[in-house]
């Protein structure tokens, strides 16, 4: 079974993959800012499972606090055997309106978090010949939705980037490109989601089962839902002009209707 490390474990997604992988006898190394929901859940985990927990508390947009989770990943005598990079978080600001210091706070937990982690882990898991690194990517990553979709974008050729690097030396890499989910994640960048039909809302355990199954299998890119990979394939053959110019529209309807 081994140790799995979750990034934003406290929470949505995170939490829901932490969940699945105790239920599957994985012991859980859990990271996050918030050690009291950490807690909670730890004593959960050990109590439903059976399993040993660690909590780790870290910022993520911090390189000291990053670094501490860093080194958790290169120590040989208590591996890893697989890393989710999950923490992040929405931006619903514009880009030319916002403030620099969001943008430059989402770059450092979504990609340069992701990156230092991913090194740690990778280093470790090619010197034992196997592990697992899934990256928490989005949807957005295929589309034109703001700095959020460039950031996205990395994390999943990022993924496929290192998945190709590191074919045959037992250790794989996936990127998960979720669309709409229910966590906290809208509530928490104050988005107002009342308009999306609710057949494009994807529950936590569908993206994590299906995330574990890409996983097992070595996938390098995985779209849960029927939906979302109709939608994904959709986006992969249509001119990335014509997106741009849907996400244009869109971009003005928004700003017409705003309050
Ligand atoms: N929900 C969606 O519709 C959706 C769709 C596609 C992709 N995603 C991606 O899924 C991932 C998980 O998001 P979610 O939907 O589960 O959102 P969520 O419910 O808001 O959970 C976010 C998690 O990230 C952690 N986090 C945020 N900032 C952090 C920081 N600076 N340092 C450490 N941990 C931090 C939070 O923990 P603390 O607050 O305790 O630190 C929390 O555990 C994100 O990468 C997101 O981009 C979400």
């Amino acid at each position: 079974m081994g140790t799995a490390l979750v990034t934003g474990a406290s929470a949505g997604l995170g939490r829901a993959f932490a969940t699945e992988l105790a239920s599957r006898g994985h012991d859980l190394v859990l990271v996050a800012r918030n050690r009291s929901r950490l807690e909670e859940l730890s004593t959960e985990l050990q109590r439903e499972y059976a399993v040993t927990t660690e909590i780790l508390t870290a910022d993520l947009a911090d390189r000291d606090q990053t670094e501490r989770v860093a080194e958790r990943l290169r120590d040989l005598e208590r591996p890893v055997d697989l890393l989710v990079n999950n923490a992040g978080f929405g931006l619903r600001r514009s880009f030319s309106k916002g403030d620099l210091a969001d943008e430059e706070h989402a770059l450092a937990v979504m990609v340069r978090a992701v990156l230092v982690l991913s090194h740690a882990a990778s280093g470790t898991m090619r010197a034992r010949g196997r592990g697992a690194i899934l990256n928490v990517s989005s949807m957005a990553s295929f589309a034109v939705m703001g700095t959020y979709s460039a950031i996205k974008s990395w994390v999943t050729v990022f993924s496929e980037a290192l998945s190709v690097e590191l074919a045959g030396t037992g250790v794989t890499v996936t990127a998960v490109c979720p669309g709409f989910v229910r966590t906290e994640f809208h509530d928490r960048a104050k988005m107002n989601m009342s308009a999306l039909p609710d057949q494009l809302w994807l529950e936590t355990d569908q993206v994590v089962l299906e995330a574990l199954r890409a996983v097992d299998a070595g996938a390098a890119v995985s779209v849960p839902s029927a939906t979302y990979k109709a939608v994904a394939a959709a986006l992969r053959v249509v001119p990335r002009g014509l997106t741009r110019r849907v996400s244009t529209q869109l971009a003005q309807r928004r700003r017409t209707t705003a309050p």
